[in-house]
């Protein structure tokens, strides 16, 4: 027996056979700028929202902040070591704009990215792709100050960035990422206020969704205008299969609702270029007008693309509740539930990809974002058990592979997250990583799912 199945335990064990990549698959880990870099004060690089909303008592777990996360931006050369080691093919991080336009708008920062540019040209060089996002969240700060994405010209700001970062990175990364999970930025940054910059006003909320999408389409045509031939771009939306916790009437409309508020919203207007009539009327109702969009905007929202990316955790159950958002509120779940709390439900990722199919788009798609947290046990002996999370990922591998059999064409899957990090407003209490980081010491260990992970791609090459 290997190392690696000593500790990890087989393929076989974790319930199956690897499936057969197809041309042109890669297996890749994800992470966001935000969440791991730390050094936000080096090199040039602005103030972002999640700074401000960081350094804002109250707003996240433990008073926790990005300053230092995993320090991966002086550590990045031994985290490309790391992804080496563990055989991943394919690398999607975020660009953090702060660092390219320290006030998002004009002067183009050198040093931040150069920063990017070392690092894609060394992940080329160990054959790992680099994949990019434009937006993982981190709007600079000075360009909220003005309205942030309540504005539209921040749109266009968002533009000429998307502009400058393709026309200097688009010669070592081919694949891009505009705008990350849009419906958390809009909704739960300025509806609820879970997120930066934590507002709470849903005439705000529905504004800054339709400029996030409108600033996905205006970036694309910047893109596209200065990517050498081959590159690719699409945006990642998060999506989540909807379901009633009781089947009647009632709660097959709360899930109607949910859907359209987490979902519809996003994946009409990208791939049919309208708003789903129901919630227009229904926002419309509650909120007022959606005096935002303009003549255009949706056609430019709507531009083709040429993948689709989509994060997939876990599937919602809903009840009507006067006290949730649109009166709907989350019902307990069934089954096991991960440390946030989400259901854990590979076959959810085989509906999302087989409606996205059916009612949507034909495209090629990533899975940009897939994981799990969960309370792991501290490294003993440089290993850190994580049965749960190799599970997980083995479950939702294993639901890729059936929905390839089915005729889905999936080019990558990422994992969320190579490293433990800023879980947002959870801070460092929740654990996502395949790679265990000690914050005091910034030492990487490996968990049993990462080894799990490299057997498992190892395992995938061999009978391809
Ligand atoms: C997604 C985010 C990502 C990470 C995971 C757990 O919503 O895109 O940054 O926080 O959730």
């Amino acid at each position: 027996m290997t190392a690696v199945d000593a500790r990890a335990g087989t393929t076989a064990e974790a319930g199956a056979e690897p499936f057969a990549p197809p041309p042109g698959f890669r297996f890749g880990v994800a992470t966001a700028a935000y969440q791991i870099e730390g050094s936000t004060l080096a090199d040039g690089r602005g103030e972002s929202i999640w700074d401000r909303f960081a350094h804002t008592p109250g707003k996240v777990a433990d008073g926790d902040t990005g300053d230092v996360a995993c320090d991966h931006y002086r550590r990045w050369r031994s985290d490309v070591e790391l992804m080496d080691s563990l055989h991943v093919e394919s690398y999607r991080f975020s660009i953090a704009w702060p660092r390219i336009q320290p006030t998002g708008v004009g002067t183009v920062n050198r040093r931040g990215l150069d920063f990017y540019k070392r690092l894609a040209e060394s992940l080329r060089e160990r054959g790992i792709e680099p994949v990019a996002t434009l937006y993982h969240w981190d709007l600079p700060q000075a360009l909220q100050n003005g309205g942030g994405w309540d504005r539209r010209d921040t749109v266009e700001r968002f533009a000429e960035y998307a502009r400058v970062v393709g026309d200097e990175l688009g010669d070592v990364v081919a694949s891009w990422i505009t705008q990350n999970e849009p419906w958390c930025t809009a909704f739960l940054g300025n509806a609820i206020g879970r997120k930066a910059p934590g507002l709470t006003d849903w005439a705000t909320a529905l504004r800054v969704s339709h400029h996030l999408l409108l600033s996905h389409g205006r970036a694309t045509e910047a893109l596209r205008s200065v990517l050498p031939g081959g590159g690719e771009v699409g945006i990642a939306l998060n999506l989540f299969p909807v379901l009633p916790a009781v089947d009647d009437e009632a709660h097959r409309e709360a899930a109607r609702v949910r859907d359209g508020y987490v979902n519809r919203w996003f994946l009409d207007p990208v791939f049919k270029g309208a708003y789903p009539e129901d919630m227009v009327e229904r926002y419309e109702r509650e909120v007022g007008p959606l005096n935002a969009v303009r003549d255009g905007d949706l056609e430019a929202i709507a531009a083709p693309c040429d993948f689709f990316g989509v994060n997939y955790y876990n599937p919602m159950r809903v009840e009507p509740s006067p006290d949730g958002p649109l009166h709907v509120r989350d019902a307990e779940s069934v089954g096991p539930v991960t440390g946030m709390g989400w259901e854990i439900d590979p076959d959810g990722l085989k509906q999302i990809l087989a409606r996205v199919r059916e009612e949507y788009t034909s495209l090629p798609i990533m899975i940009t974002e897939n994981g799990s947290a969960f309370e792991d046990a501290e490294p003993a002996d440089g290993v850190v058990e994580d049965p749960q999370r190799r599970a997980y990922l083995a479950g939702h591998l294993a639901a890729i592979g059936e929905a390839l059999a089915d005729g889905a064409d999936v080019t990558r899957y990422f994992v969320w997250s190579l490293l433990d990090n800023f879980e947002w407003e959870d801070g460092y209490a929740q654990r996502f990583g395949i790679v265990h980081v000690d914050f005091e010491t910034q030492a990487r260990t490996p968990k049993a799912s990462a080894l799990f992970y490299k057997d498992y791609i190892d395992r995938a090459r061999k009978g391809s």
